[in-house]
């Protein structure tokens, strides 16, 4: 018993070491190779400590142009790494992981786009970024959890072809008076996220507030304290209560708890994960810089389109 307790202890001072190796790799190359990390705030917590910035996706898409450095290594999903691949295509753009892919962006195609847009030809199509580069040259403009209602409201259309997440739809419509006509997409990972989820984590935790993403159902956003896109949760909490209950991907608990040791965060259910977002490992972020693994590019013609689409949501002014 003794023997094997010995050697279970030599096997976690073993793995430790091979961490720390793994990240002070990582570091020599990120300097060889004159990188910067990103990483989205759903991302595993030790990829969110290496990042030089972590962020939502709009604060992530503004990083990744103003980044100085040769190449970009995105840890998120595929969408994400192609935006910033659309925005800096000088760059070169890596994501650790080619299968990391957003379930919601594969619910529509630019060629079913293409055929919704003949039935509404007076509609300006607004795109979620979280779609394809093809999706968004198909679009008039993108928005992100962060904007969507603004850039809805920038509009001169009266009617608006919502693409591809149906809830984040159904949230902005609450605050425009613009017709919004839906694409039948959503998360599978906020979609699956219950009322009574949310009754039995507040029974749990009276006093937490709840804080929820406009990715979640209308019934969920409307027993939520407040909404907000994950950057909005993470300042948010800076100056408000002790305790939150928080209905989004369990990987912003990180930064949350990181940012604010003094106050507790509650994940609302325990089936808050989203697989794609866990599938960079340090490991995996070693490879991809050791092997410049592996390269996001964009045909012109598509980029070019869908940089018009996002460009024109980069003017528009946040009002809330
Ligand atoms: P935000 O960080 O922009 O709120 O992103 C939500 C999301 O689901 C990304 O996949
Ligand atoms: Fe896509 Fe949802 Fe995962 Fe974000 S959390 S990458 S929207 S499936």
């Amino acid at each position: 018993m003794e023997v094997e307790t010995e050697r279970l202890a030599t096997k976690g001072c073993d793995s430790m070491q091979d961490t720390q190796d793994i990240v002070e790799r990582i570091l020599e190359l990120k300097k060889e190779h004159n990188a910067v990390i990103l990483a989205h705030n759903y991302e595993r917590g030790e990829i969110q400590d290496i990042a030089d910035f972590t962020g939502d996706s709009l604060g992530l898409s503004k990083q990744a142009m103003e980044q100085e450095a040769e190449i970009i290594v995105f840890c998120g999903v595929n969408f994400m790494a192609e935006s910033a691949a659309i925005l800096s295509p000088e760059k070169i753009v890596l994501l650790p992981e080619i299968y990391a892919g957003c379930p919601m962006a594969s619910m529509i195609t630019a060629d079913a786009l293409r055929e919704e847009k003949k039935k509404y030809p007076d509609s300006a199509v607004v795109c979620y970024v979280n779609s394809t580069a093809e999706v968004k040259a198909e679009s008039d403009i993108c928005c992100t959890s962060a904007n969507a209602v603004e850039v809805v409201n920038s509009l001169e259309e009266d009617e608006i072809l919502f693409v591809p997440d149906k809830n984040l739809g159904d949230y902005v419509s609450r605050y425009s008076t613009k017709k919004i006509i839906p694409w039948e997409g959503y998360c599978p990972t906020h979609n699956q996220i219950l009322v009574t989820d949310v009754i039995k984590a507040r029974k749990e935790h009276p006093d937490a507030e709840v804080l929820a993403h406009p990715e979640c159902r209308r019934d969920v956003i409307d027993l939520a304290d407040k909404v907000f896109s994950t950057t909005g949760m993470v300042e948010y909490v800076k100056d408000a209560g002790n305790e939150f209950i928080v209905a989004t991907e369990r990987g912003i608990l990180h930064k949350l708890e990181k940012d604010n040791p003094e106050k507790k965060f509650y994940n609302v259910s325990e089936y808050t994960v989203c697989p794609d977002m866990k599938a960079i490992t340090l490991e995996s972020l070693l490879l991809s810089l050791e092997n410049m693994q592996y390269v996001i590019t964009i045909p012109e013609d598509i980029r070019v389109k869908a940089r018009l689409a996002l460009d024109r949501m980069l003017k528009v002014k946040r009002s809330r």
